[in-house]
């Protein structure tokens, strides 16, 4: 039978440098523009042409198979085609920045060394709190939702946490994600192997390139394929592994508006910063419908400021058909669960009726401000115990 549990004295080098020194093929890749360092790259200008288009499907394959089966990582060259979108929320972060650094809560950044690093938590609600508009502006980006589904599917969770790097700030040590890459050794173990790699499904790593970045900034290094490692949780933390990644990882060059996407398997570690500026992202956590976000968000109250700024425009034409997609997407909690079923019971054969239909029969029908936050009130109300 089929070993299903393992623990930390089962991993092996070997097994490991054997999958992470497969090759890429541009013949796999026929969307991508090319092809550095086993990092398959795309043009955001062509991703967005192709969105609305026949191929949207075949794009998407393409994609999944560069997370799953290729090398698990990929770059979109001017995934945002405004950089004026992020330099507004580079500003707003550094506000946000400032004014945590007062307060008490601040409990800085669990990754780096005080003064090397900032950090801001749930930096999702606190943008869209802070600026809505600016909010909007930003994550009315249908190439962040485009790939987010080829690899989630629809209803994904956006969650997002902003690193800033100081100059001077020391490269961390190569690790995976959430949801195992959080979690020590000995309970790993305790999962069976097929919980493991199923959790890798769960959620997509994407990172917003802030300023540009050079491989002198400390542009992530990450090591292809290696994501495909079934025992990698537990391999991590062993100094053999961590020697393989560091003669082994590879550094892109990144500019502002560039988004890499990876795997939360794949072995990544931030760089060391040696420029004389400071090295911003915004890392998105984009997790799939069927699984646990880290972070916890306000999405009742984020939605109900989405749909003041948006019902703006719908009432002065300027709403575009694909924007409530791209922006509740992020925001929203569209699933149809968790919820109170004996509150909100579906019909037979069906499911409840989703807080995203609901928005958007509300914007079709231009409801009141009030109007729709007492009927999200109620639906948010419906859905809890
Ligand atoms: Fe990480």
């Amino acid at each position: 039978m089929q070993q299903y549990f393992f623990d930390v004295d089962d991993i092996n080098l070997s097994e490991f440098k054997a999958l992470c020194s497969q090759t890429v093929s541009s013949e796999d890749y026929h969307f991508s523009s090319d092809i550095q360092k086993r990092v398959v790259i795309y043009e955001g200008d062509h991703i967005r042409s192709l969105i609305s288009s026949p191929q949207a499907r075949k794009l998407k394959t393409e994609l999944h198979h560069c997370i799953k089966e290729g090398p698990g990582v990929m770059t979109v060259r001017q995934a945002f085609s405004d950089t004026k979108a992020i330099d507004q929320a580079t500003e707003i972060f550094l506000e946000i920045i400032a004014e945590e650094k007062i307060s008490k809560q601040h409990r800085g950044d669990h990754y780096a060394k005080p003064g090397e690093n900032e950090r801001i938590w749930n930096a999702l609600q606190k943008f869209c709190e802070r600026d809505t508009e600016a909010f909007v502006a930003y994550y009315d980006n249908p190439v962040l939702c485009f790939v987010s589904e080829a690899w989630l599917g629809p209803f994904f969770q956006m969650t997002s946490q902003v690193n800033i790097v100081k100059p001077g700030g020391q490269s961390q040590h190569p690790h995976r994600d959430y949801h195992l890459g959080f979690q020590e050794d000995s309970l790993i173990s305790e999962y069976p192997i097929s919980s493991q790699i199923l959790s890798q499904f769960l959620t997509l790593q994407e990172s917003v390139a802030h300023t540009d970045m050079d491989i002198s900034s400390g542009s992530t290094m990450i090591l292809p394929f290696s994501h495909q490692y079934p025992l990698g949780y537990m391999a991590w933390r062993d100094s053999k592994f961590i020697e393989y990644f560091q003669n082994h990882a590879v550094q892109l060059q990144l500019q502002k508006g560039d988004v890499m996407f990876l795997s939360p398997a794949l072995f990544h570690a931030a760089g060391t910063n040696k420029e004389s500026s400071d090295r911003i992202a915004n890392l998105l956590q984009v997790s799939s419908a069927f699984g646990k976000t880290m972070e916890s968000v306000d999405r009742t109250k984020m939605t109900k400021l989405i749909y003041r700024v948006l019902l703006e425009r719908k009432k002065s034409h300027q709403l575009r058909q694909d924007e409530l997609q791209t922006i509740g997407a992020s925001v929203i909690d569209g699933y149809s669960f968790p919820t109170n079923l004996d509150l909100d019971s579906p019909m037979e054969g069906s499911v409840t009726e989703t807080i995203w239909a609901f928005m958007e029969l509300a914007l079709r029908e231009e409801w009141p401000v009030d109007r729709f936050n007492e009927c999200l009130n109620e639906a948010t109300m419906r859905r809890l115990p």
